[in-house]
């Protein structure tokens, strides 16, 4: 079983000029879950790939993610990631921009290194993902100055499958397709992906309002104060009377979080990942045993009650 950080960790930023190379190599060594290249590993040996073969779109879907978070503090006022200054912070929203803008540069550079028949296979995927997401980002600032009867759950469960499922979904589809896996494997796997990204999402929304700042590795109540369209936030307003609506427009972090508390909108997030997380099981319960499969299985209920 490869061990992905190492391959992380030797990818060289040493290059000039520093203002834009010194905040890729900041993102990339401040740690992370590396949930993304873990997920295309494992998609290709599931496949029965050998899990080498996958490491360099492994390496290029985790330097994307970078790029994502490098834009996504920007766009939400955010000066901790990972625990330390977010790259906006520390080194200025130029920065920021530039860097990531290079980030995603770089990630079709470790894509080229497949030959030509493998590379027509995985850019349709990267490259469609790649546009989701940043759709998924356009309907997640959209939502916060939308007038808020008009988000639906269903609405947000789009934004969050673009946002952030499809990172996951093409990276198990990605690794799957280096290790050989048939087309109905392949559809699976990004399926799962789906399932598993939005509980991810949904635990990501709970963290920001329940987690614990120094384990999270980010600050608490962003979501509230941003006015974002959060899965707590629409739990709660199916419930809420109409004073309750307006407190919970409020953008008060103490207030809001009472509010959800009454409402029991955390009993409902959780209930739902449950829900994902096994739907996520189901679908790769016709996978063959073995390892890579024990892995996908052991990482899909880690997630579900994750704390970082
Ligand atoms: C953060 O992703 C962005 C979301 C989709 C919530 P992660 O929680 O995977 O971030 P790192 O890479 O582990 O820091
Ligand atoms: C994550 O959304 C989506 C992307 C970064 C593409 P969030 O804005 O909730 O992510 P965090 O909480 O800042 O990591
Ligand atoms: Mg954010
Ligand atoms: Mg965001
Ligand atoms: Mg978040």
């Amino acid at each position: 079983m490869i061990d992905i950080r190492t391959y992380i960790d030797q990818l060289d930023w040493q290059r000039e000029p520093r203002g834009l190379y010194a905040p890729i190599e900041y993102a990339l060594a401040g740690g992370g879950k590396r949930l993304r290249p873990t997920l295309a590993l494992i998609g290709c040996a599931i496949c029965g790939g050998k899990e080498q073969d996958a490491v360099a779109a492994a390496l290029a879907l985790e330097v994307f993610h970078n790029f994502t978070l490098l834009h996504d503090d920007v766009m939400d006022h955010a000066s901790v990631r990972r625990g330390r200054p977010s790259v906006n912070k520390q080194f200025g929203q130029n920065a920021a921009i530039l860097s990531g803008d290079e980030m995603l540069i770089e990630a079709y550079k470790l894509l080229h290194s497949y030959p030509s028949e493998q590379l027509a296979k995985l850019l349709p995927v990267f490259n469609k993902m790649a546009s989701e997401v940043c759709e998924g980002q356009q309907y997640d600032m959209d939502f916060e100055t939308r007038a808020e009867e008009e988000v639906t759950m269903e609405d947000y469960m789009e934004m969050i499958r673009l946002k952030t499922s499809v990172l996951l979904a093409a990276a198990l589809q990605m690794g799957a397709i280096i290790g050989g896996g048939t087309d109905e494997q392949q559809r699976r796997l990004y399926e799962i992906g789906v399932r598993l990204g939005l509980a991810f999402q949904i635990q990501d929304d709970l963290l920001d309002v329940y987690g614990d700042e120094r384990t999270f590795g980010k600050a608490i109540g962003g979501d509230i104060r941003e006015g974002k369209k959060t899965f707590l936030y629409l739990a709660a307003r199916a419930k809420a009377t109409e004073e309750e609506k307006k407190m919970l427009r409020g953008k008060d972090v103490r207030e809001v979080t009472l509010l959800y508390n009454r409402l029991c909108a955390r009993e409902e997030a959780e209930q739902k990942i449950a829900e994902l997380t096994a739907q996520a099981l189901d679908l790769l319960a016709v996978f063959p045993e073995g390892e890579a499969k024990q892995r996908l299985e052991a990482l899909a209920k880690q997630l579900s009650d994750r704390q970082s």
